[in-house]
Parts: structure tokens; C-alpha cells; sequence
């Protein structure tokens, strides 16, 4: 494997930008894992194509079931049997790279970003290594690290077997939170009120091989996500999550509902800023996306809740983009090949998404009230999705996706909820 970094144009005495971004855009040949899943991948390969990147996917889907709006950004394809086999991936891949010579491995899908590290190690490429990218994927180290920066972590044990976590409630205390410190979409997440509900989740987390018990934080949840270069944000955003993720997943007739905020340096948030950008010094973060989530106290105060050294799911990007009329896939691009950011991202809307789940099984037959919501909503609405009568319901307890969704944007944030919440409650889907 040939390695090559972008040469600099210092040596090369070139001073026009210009020039220089044409001479980059020349050579800069990027593999991103799984252009195919999920669906957004296509955005960001389209994303690393526009900015002049030459892409070779790598994924798990067959080259014939290739998505028609993804071939035209691929630079070349492989079709790998398993995708989370890591060692075998990076075997085929370094045998199907002989001879061309890679500038970055890049992936934006949370399962897959330890491989992209690997490959980044194995073939000598510039990026995050393995061990710091582990503390963004393992919930423990990452709370461990976040903490020995000084910074305000839930109190939390790691635990491997049922006398293990018995041991960590003695230590915390109820209310508590047991979760997989692998996990992803709030799965086998559990609030752990008394010792009866311990008993139940017990038996519910038998088959989570190492789980983490932590101390529960009352108070709201939000986002903060960035762009980073170097691991200081070049893009910073927050998103308000109504209700608490937790709770959205463990009621089905909640339809959960994420605002983009405006006002991202308002003091009340200032704290969860503050946090945010220490936690990225704290890990080491390098170049790229990341998606953290934190807990804004009664008193005030911000406390850590996770981070991923990616993009946050479920739309959060189209929403960021909806924020300031940018789109955040090419920039994000621009960031991890050609490290330079030259987005202008005035915050213009506070952006609301409403996932909607239908009441009933099966396939979706009606939708009730969506004609006086959009009616009500006029151009503030810039997405309607809503699954129609006949498309199968999604599981909503694997994806926040749900049945569809609507996403509405105003400048105002109390106008924002209020027709957030006109979604939430007005509209109503039926299955049967
Ligand atoms: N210590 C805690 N105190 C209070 N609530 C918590 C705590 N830990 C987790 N939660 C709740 O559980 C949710 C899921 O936990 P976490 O974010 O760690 O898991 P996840 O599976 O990675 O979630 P997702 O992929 O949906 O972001 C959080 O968004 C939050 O609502
Ligand atoms: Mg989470």
C-alpha cells in the first residue's frame, strides 16, 4: 500500500487558493465505508464527489443492488461478505488496493468507525487511531476520559455479569441507568427505579455481554454537534430532544420531537457549549463529525451523557442543514479530505422534526388531521414523509425513523414548538 498526504503548497511555492484546491482536488483519493447504509451515506458520498474527491466504497450490499443516485459519485466499488468482520474486510480491501495509493478511510456510520481507524493504522494514513477512537464508541472509557479532564460525567461502573451490576447499584444508588456500553438507538436502555424493577431488567439484559450502570440525571437533553478540524469545531450545533430519547423509545404513542436551536449561544446553553468543545480536547478528536449528547440540570448545570466520532442519525443533519440554508454533507467532505471549511452558516431557523408513529400494526390505512397542519404550517413546512396507506409500519422501537416524518422551520423558537407540537398531537396515522 502507497501512502500518500496531500503535498504542501508552501513547498511547492503556490500561493493562489485557487490553485491550491485545484491541486489537491487533483490527487485526493478517499475509501468510505458503506456508501450504502443507511440511506444518508449517499448524501456523503456525494458529498466527498463534489468537493473532488475520487471515492472507493467499500460495503456489504451486491454491486448489482447498487442505489442509482449513489453509482454516479462512486469511483469504484467492493462487495465484501460481511462488513462488520473487520480483519477480513481490511484483508480484502488491502488486496484490492495494491498498487493505488489512498489518502483517507473514512466512515460516518457509528458500527464502522473503529474499522475505518484500523484501515487508517494498517495502511500508515493521517486520522484518528484505533485507541482514540475507542473513546468515542466505549461508552465506560468514554465517561472515564471525559471525566479525568476535570469535566461532570454521571457516576457509572462497568459490568459484565449479573453480581457485577448488583455490585454497581449498591455503589450508585437508585435511580439508575443500565444501557450496553456498545449501544446505538437507545436499545436495552433501561431506567432502574427500585429493587422490584431491578429484578425485571435484569432478566431483560441478559443477552448485553458488558453493560454500564450510571447514576440517572434528571433534567432536559440535548445535542451538541459539530464539524471539527483538529478537533476544534469548525461548525457547532445544538438540538433540543422533546422528550428525552429514553422516553420517546419506551412509549409508543409519543411521537418524538428534535428542534435544531436557533439561538445556539443563548446563556442557558452556554454551559452545554462549554462542555461540548472540552470534551473534544478530553478525547482527541481529529477531523470530522461528531454527535454528543448532554443533560442540562434544573440547577443549570451541563452534564455528559455520549459522544460518536460521527454525524448524528435520524435526519439531524438534514435538520442542521434546514438550520442555515448549507449543506453540511459537502462541507463535512471538504473538512475530511481537504481540511478547509469555507461554509457561511448564519443560524436563520430553528428547525423541528416530528417522527410519527400509526396506531395499530401492520400496514399504514389512514392519515387524520395532516391536510390542517400543513394548511396551518403553510411554507414553514419544508418536509412531509409520512408513510401513505399501504407502506408497512416501521418497528419503532429499532428505529426513531418510525412511520415518517414531517420537519417545519421558523425563525421564532416558541413558533417552532408550537407547530412541532401541532404535528405531534394533530396529526395522527392509523395501521390495521
Ligand atoms: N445517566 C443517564 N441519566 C439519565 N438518562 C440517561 C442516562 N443515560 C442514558 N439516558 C437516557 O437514555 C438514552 C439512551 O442512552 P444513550 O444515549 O447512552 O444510548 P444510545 O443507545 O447510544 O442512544 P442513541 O443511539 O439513541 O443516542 C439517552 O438519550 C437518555 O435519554
Ligand atoms: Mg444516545
Amino acid at each position: 500500500m502507497q501512502v500518500s498526504r496531500a503535498p504542501s503548497p508552501r513547498r511547492l511555492g503556490v500561493k493562489l487558493t485557487r490553485l491550491r484546491g485545484l491541486w489537491y482536488r487533483c490527487g485526493m483519493r478517499v475509501v468510505f465505508l458503506a456508501p450504502t447504509f443507511p440511506p444518508e451515506m449517499i448524501q456523503y458520498t456525494r458529498g466527498l464527489a463534489e468537493v473532488g474527491a475520487a471515492v472507493y466504497g467499500i460495503a456489504d450490499t451486491p454491486r448489482e443492488a447498487l442505489p442509482k443516485d449513489l453509482k454516479p459519485y462512486l469511483h469504484d466499488y467492493l462487495q465484501v461478505p460481511r462488513i462488520m468482520d473487520e480483519d477480513d474486510v481490511i484483508a480484502r480491501a488491502t488486496n484490492w488496493l495494491r498498487g493505488t495509493t489512498i489518502d483517507r478511510v473514512l466512515a460516518n456510520w457509528e458500527p464502522l468507525v473503529i474499522l475505518a481507524a484500523r484501515m487508517r493504522e494498517r495502511w500508515g494514513l493521517p486520522g484518528m487511531s484505533a485507541e482514540v477512537v475507542r473513546g468515542f464508541r466505549d461508552k465506560q472509557l468514554m465517561k472515564e476520559r471525559v471525566k479525568a479532564a476535570g469535566l461532570r460525567v454521571p457516576r457509572s461502573q462497568r459490568a459484565t455479569s449479573e453480581r457485577e451490576i448488583r455490585e454497581a447499584v449498591e455503589q450508585i444508588g437508585f435511580p439508575l441507568i443500565i444501557k450496553p456500553i456498545a449501544g446505538a438507538g437507545s436499545a436495552d436502555t433501561y431506567r432502574v427505579d427500585d429493587a422490584a424493577a431491578l429484578e425485571r431488567i435484569l432478566q431483560l439484559t441478559r443477552h448485553v455481554p458488558e453493560v454500564s450502570c450510571e447514576e440517572y440525571i434528571t433534567g432536559e437533553e440535548f445535542t451538541f454537534d459539530t464539524v471539527c478540524l483538529d478537533g476544534k469545531p469548525v461548525y457547532e450545533n445544538i438540538a433540543a430532544y422533546l422528550p428525552k430519547p429514553i422516553e420517546a423509545r419506551s412509549n409508543e404513542w409519543i411521537s418524538p420531537v428534535i428542534i435544531t436551536v436557533r439561538d445556539l449561544y443563548q446563556p442557558r446553553l452556554k454551559p452545554g457549549v462549554d462542555l461540548g468543545r472540552k470534551v473534544l480536547q478530553a478525547l482527541q478528536m481529529g477531523d470530522g463529525f461528531t454527535h454528543m449528547e448532554w443533560f442540562l440540570t434544573p440547577k443549570g448545570e451541563a452534564v455528559f451523557g455520549e459522544i460518536g466520532c460521527r454525524p448524528g442519525g435520524a435526519h439531524l443533519v438534514d435538520q442542521m442543514n434546514y438550520t442555515s440554508d448549507i449543506d453540511l454533507f459537502r462541507e463535512w467532505a471538504r473538512v475530511a479530505t481537504f481540511r478547509n471549511f469555507e461554509a457561511h452558516v448564519p443560524r436563520k431557523y430553528n428547525v423541528g422534526i416530528v417522527f410519527k408513529r400509526a396506531f395499530g400494526e401492520g400496514r399504514v390505512t389512514r392519515i387524520e388531521g395532516l391536510g390542517k397542519w400543513l394548511e396551518e404550517a403553510g411554507p414553514w413546512c419544508v418536509e412531509e414523509k409520512l408513510f401513505r396507506p399501504g407502506t408497512m409500519r416501521r418497528n419503532w422501537k429499532h428505529t426513531l425513523l418510525s412511520d415518517g416524518h414531517v420537519i417545519v422551520r421558523h425563525p421564532d423558537w416558541a413558533e417552532a414548538h408550537r407547530l412541532s407540537f401541532a404535528a405531534a398531537t394533530g396529526i395522527r396515522m392509523f395501521a390495521g
